[in-house]
């Protein structure tokens, strides 16, 4: 298939123009995506009609799905999509409105993170609701050396962020779904299973202590981890249009979601998500 890929900055992204997800990709074309996913880290598809059956059939492509914590907040009938999605029904909220409100990277908390994450645009708003990306691997390769050689070779205790009390989100996990996701340890320098690249992975949605360490030394040294890893020439913000499918490497990026206008009563932002299952960080 004919398709061109653009840099969207020059912090990270492309954006894959004239490729239609609906049907199924040749080999050739796939193995084109997954060298740009590997080179940009965040492919944003264009103009795209996906059906559920359709986007969990590309995404399955790079791997097993997720199925999130969050199991009342999926797609009846297909509990690979999961709704991140500000709509009501009966006053309850039919998916997660606030699946990112701090930087982070996808199930950081599980022993097996997230390889990637595909979010479709079903609906978006024309203000607000952008979504940040930042390059992992250019805040490791710009670590400032105290930094450096504070974090290098520990690692991080991770909690799901709505599982964690000191967290504020509008849906919570319920006890069942809180069994399920105990905090675990990563190594806070990971090396990328596909490219070699080290990257930080560490963050202030789901990183809660350095493994080991006194809480008053962990914690100002996250923080001025956290406040390295958001700077802003490392970030790329997609401002989203319907049909777009945009696909993050959960091991090179982290990711924020906009939510000053979730509590503005006309504030619609209706995506579809599949998370494809990765490795244990080393
Ligand atoms: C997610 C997420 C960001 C957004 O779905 O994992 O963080 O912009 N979403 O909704
Ligand atoms: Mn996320």
């Amino acid at each position: 298939m004919i398709f061109d890929i653009h840099p969207l900055s020059d912090a990270l992204g492309a954006e894959v123009i004239g490729l239609d997800l609906s049907e199924p990709l040749d080999d050739e074309s796939f193995a084109r995506v997954h060298r740009a996913h590997l080179e940009h880290h965040v492919l944003v598809f264009r103009d795209q009609t996906l059906s559920p059956q359709a986007q969990i059939g590309f995404s399955k492509r790079f791997g097993p799905l997720d199925q999130h914590p969050a199991d009342d907040a999926t797609l009846d009938g297909f509990p690979e999509i999961l709704m991140v999605s500000t709509k009501r029904e009966n006053g309850k909220y039919i998916g997660l409105p606030d699946a990112g409100p701090m930087w982070h990277s996808d199930l950081a908390y599980k022993k097996k993170t997230a390889l990637g994450t595909m979010l479709y645009a079903v609906e978006v708003p024309t203000e607000g609701g952008d979504t940040g990306f930042a390059n992992m691997h250019a805040a490791y390769d710009t670590l400032p050396p105290a930094l450096k050689a504070a974090v290098e070779g520990k690692r991080g205790v991770f909690l799901a962020g709505r599982n964690n009390a000191k967290r504020s989100f509008k849906r919570r996990l319920n006890q069942e779904q809180k069994s399920k996701t105990p905090p675990v340890t990563h190594p806070i320098i990971r090396t990328h299973p596909e490219t070699g690249r080290k990257s930080v992975f560490a963050n202030p949605q789901h990183t809660i202590a350095i493994d080991g360490m006194d809480e008053a030394a962990s914690d100002r040294i996250l923080s001025d981890l956290f406040a390295h890893c958001a700077r802003p020439e490392f970030v790329y913000r997609h401002k989203w249009r319907v049909g777009d499918l945009t696909f993050w490497d959960n091991r090179s990026v982290l990711h924020i979601a906009d939510q000053s206008r979730l509590d503005d009563p006309g504030y619609i932002r209706h995506l579809h998500r599949t998370t494809i299952e990765g490795d244990a960080p080393f």
